[in-house]
């Protein structure tokens, strides 16, 4: 009983501090991707050595940093309910074995540098081309997580949505971030930024966007029962069905806001 309590006092502080830094960090993101990426365009280069020095690394402080607490928390929640609580396996009185461990390895540790080659490599370079190819490999890690690992419904949502948190977080501190200091500073000195650099900031920023929405489904999917199986002709074993079929209409409505977000104007 005392245990459970602490379980649950840490869980809902964990949960709160999660959501609050989550805002800050998926808040900037979207300032960058729907707001400042408009405005930066209709900048004259002394209006830019002006703004950017004094405005990126501001909004940039509270992003990246609101990644990394996300991050912690996103994980401390992981560790508390997933893994000592075992929310993680469909079956709570069996114990982790080897193709559970394997799949939270590949899904919270492995995945970033999965992505990252694949985006270095030729795949990379054509978007459409990524995103089938990421959308597979995401329908094909779902599977190993229901089939093999026997992950529960909450389970395999949340090693899904917590996969892309991982790689966004990641390319904020290693991609986006280190980039963006020599972008600015660049501009600060009046010089033209490297493309190759401003191509990778802005590139890693859309699919941080593009991840953004699916992942949401996933963090509050516990929620709700309607896509969990015994509806709409899903079963509790092909209820990761609707978490694809998620996936894909949260990438269309990134790409809908993004066309939405060209067509809004200053006065
Ligand atoms: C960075 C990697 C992330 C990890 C490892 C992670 C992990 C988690 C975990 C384990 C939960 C608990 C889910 C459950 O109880 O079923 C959760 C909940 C949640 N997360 Fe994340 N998360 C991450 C990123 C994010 C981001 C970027 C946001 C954006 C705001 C976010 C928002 C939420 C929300 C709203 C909840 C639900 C809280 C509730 O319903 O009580 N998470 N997350």
């Amino acid at each position: 009983m005392q245990n459970l309590l602490v379980v649950g006092i840490l869980d809902a502080l964990f949960r709160w501090l999660h959501v609050l830094f989550g805002v800050i960090w998926i808040g900037h993101l979207y300032f960058f991707n729907f707001v400042n990426a408009g405005f930066a365009a209709t900048m004259d280069g002394d209006t830019k050595k002006k703004v950017v020095p004094e405005l990126m690394p501001r909004a940039l402080y509270w992003f990246r940093w609101g990644a990394a607490w996300t991050y912690l928390f996103g994980i401390l929640l992981l560790v508390l309910l997933f893994y000592h609580q075992k929310a993680a396996l469909s079956d709570i009185t069996t114990s982790f074995g080897a193709p559970a461990i394997i799949m939270i390895l590949l899904t919270m540790v492995a995945a970033p540098f999965i992505y990252d080659a694949l985006q270095k490599s030729g795949i990379g370079k054509n978007p459409r081309v990524f995103g089938a190819v990421t959308f597979v490999l995401v329908a094909l890690i779902t599977l190993l997580l229901v089939y093999w690992a026997k992950f529960s419904y909450r389970g395999f949502n949340i090693h899904i949505g917590a996969m892309f948190g991982t790689i966004m977080a990641f390319n904020v501190w290693f991609r986006i971030w280190p980039s963006q200091k020599k972008i600015i500073t660049a501009i600060k000195e009046g010089t033209p930024p490297d493309p190759g650099l401003v191509a990778l900031a802005g590139g890693r920023s859309r699919h941080n966007t593009y991840m953004s929405v699916p992942l949401l489904w996933t963090m509050i999917n516990f929620h709700t029962t309607a896509f969990s199986g015994g509806n709409l002709r899903l079963t509790t074993e092909t209820a990761w069905i609707a978490l694809l079929v998620i996936i894909l209409i949260g990438w269309h409505m990134v790409w809908q806001i993004y066309k939405k977000a060209a067509k809004v104007k200053g006065f």
